[in-house]
């Protein structure tokens, strides 16, 4: 039996407007698992309207910053007592290894910690000007914003977009990607319980074509903050701007980990088993191009060839399983599709195949490697979201720096090497906003996130974060009895 939910908008729970509803499904089983509302353009406009009435007249504006830290503190604390609820939803709900919905858990909880303390950090400035006067700044709310956000970490990005824009004193409409509704709503539960007043945080379970565009489309939202792919992404930018409104866009990457012969060669093993296949490959900045020099490149093929037999495809919910299956059927077929235009490029390596036997019915794909690739080829250029490792070859440092730049995106890459100085050198001429050297992945609240070129603009998380939800305002106090301007 699947679970009938119920989105929040204004803070009650509610059906969509003529009772649609979408299935959800168990991506582990290919069953449906819950049935939430499909939301229509009119149930997104009742919350934007809710979260409206939330900011211009709702007492969320009137709350003190200390509160609305004090608040966040309570969400924190909520989600850490139900972090295994909410990993083993992810993981049901999207299929990630319960291990890493566990992780996400714990960061979520601490993102929100994070813009708790922030909450009450948010200051202006005042500036010397050439007159008797004082200038100062002012920072406040952008307002309404609405959050569109992917199905790769569901609960995690819901904490990235709310905490920052909450901690700001914006009000905000959430929505989450159609096949992974269900932690946001958990989520909406934890705001409600801790006394968030109404409207402040609305959740509707719509689609993008209709629920998304609708949000992005209509004059009462200030700002629209997404996560997701390049090709939503460029149609939400051109809606915006219709209404000017504020964007901020963390989109894909076709991200270079590249390996110097001087490396650690075990650890830069671990480091591109890791980068590819962690979260299924299902990462905007996975290390899904392997840069390895030419001198090692052989032994790197053979030793991640072996080495990829303990990525265990499963069960995402057993605790051994170190990769589970994809998000949905489409996205299974997408990966699929590129892997069939890997054979014809280039040399499968291993993996290849969907998940058989006792895994027929979950959308599971192998971890698969090409190997004898070059960087024009289509499986090298196009983001295939899925784990799909591709290796290619290079010369030496100039050669791996020209081969990492040349891709349309800039969001993330890595350098194996001892020599510090030489990995310094690299990363500091890759065009990309997240860098690692001699690690891949781990990523923290305090820093920023984001990137480069196509990989979108704006930052979130840290300080920066908070910035996206703020405008700055400049006041002018004379201090003159002079006479005013030419008069
Ligand atoms: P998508 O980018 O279409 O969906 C992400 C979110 O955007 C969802 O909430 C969706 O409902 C919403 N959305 C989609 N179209 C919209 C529109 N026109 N207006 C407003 N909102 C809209 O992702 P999809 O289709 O599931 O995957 C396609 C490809 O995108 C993947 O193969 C992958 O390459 C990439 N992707 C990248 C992600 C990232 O984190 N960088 C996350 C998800 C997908
Ligand atoms: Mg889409």
């Amino acid at each position: 039996m699947s679970e009938q939910h119920k989105q929040w908008i204004g803070g009650a729970w509610v059906n969509a407007r003529g009772n649609k509803t979408r299935d959800v499904v168990n991506p582990a089983t290919g069953k449906v698992m819950a049935v939430v509302p499909e939301s229509s353009a009119d149930d997104v406009s009742d919350a934007i309207a809710s979260a409206r009435t939330a900011f211009d007249s709702g007492p969320w504006g009137k709350t003190m910053h200390r509160d609305r830290g004090a608040l966040l503190f309570k969400v924190a604390e909520a989600i850490r007592a139900r972090a295994a609820e909410l990993a083993e939803i992810d993981t049901r709900n999207m299929g990630k290894p319960i291990v890493e919905a566990e992780f996400d858990a714990a960061d979520a909880a601490h993102c929100f910690e994070y813009y708790a303390g922030l909450a009450s950090k948010v200051h202006g400035m005042t500036l010397p000007v050439p007159d008797n006067a004082l200038s100062m700044t002012i920072r406040e709310p952008v307002g309404v914003v609405g959050q569109i956000i992917p199905w790769n970490y569901p609960l995690l990005m819901a904490a990235w977009k709310l905490a920052p824009a909450l901690a700001a004193g914006c009000t905000a409409v959430l929505k989450p990607a159609e096949q992974s509704p269900l932690s946001a709503l958990v989520l909406a539960d934890i705001f409600e319980k801790a006394g968030l007043p109404p409207g402040v945080v609305n959740v509707i379970t719509g689609d993008g074509p209709e629920a998304g565009a609708a949000l992005v489309a209509d004059a009462r939202v200030d700002k629209i903050a997404f996560t997701g792919g390049i090709d939503a992404g460029r149609i939400i930018v051109k809606s915006a701007a219709d209404t000017m409104k504020r964007t901020t866009m963390e989109l894909g990457g076709k991200n270079p980990n590249i390996v110097f012969a001087d490396a650690d060669f075990d650890a830069a093993v671990d480091g591109a088993l890791f980068g590819a296949f962690a979260n299924q490959g299902e990462v905007c900045s996975a290390g899904s191009r392997l840069l390895v020099e030419k001198s090692i490149y052989p032994k790197m093929c053979a030793a991640l060839a072996d080495k990829v037999k303990r990525v265990t495809l499963g069960d995402p919910l057993q605790r051994e399983t170190k990769m589970g299956p994809l998000v949905s059927a489409e996205q299974r077929d997408r990966v699929m599709g590129y892997i069939e235009i890997g054979k014809k490029e280039a040399k499968l390596l291993c993996g290849g195949k969907r998940g058989s036997g006792a895994l027929k019915d979950g959308f599971y794909v192998e971890p698969t490697i090409f190997s004898d690739v070059d960087n024009q080829m289509r499986i090298a250029r196009e983001e295939i979201f899925g784990p799909v490792l591709v290796v290619i070859p290079f010369d030496d440092e100039d050669d791996a720096i020209r081969i990492a730049n040349d891709t349309p995106y800039g969001l993330a890459g890595a350098a194996w090497t001892r020599d510090v100085f030489k990995g310094l050198r690299v990363l500091k001429q890759l065009r990309a906003g997240i860098l690692w050297l001699n690690t891949y992945h781990p990523t923290y609240n305090e820093a920023p996130w984001g990137g480069y070129k196509q990989s979108g603009f704006g930052r979130e998380l840290g300080v920066w974060g908070i910035e996206n939800y703020l405008e700055t305002k400049q006041i002018n106090i004379n201090l003159s009895e002079a006479p005013i301007g030419w008069y």
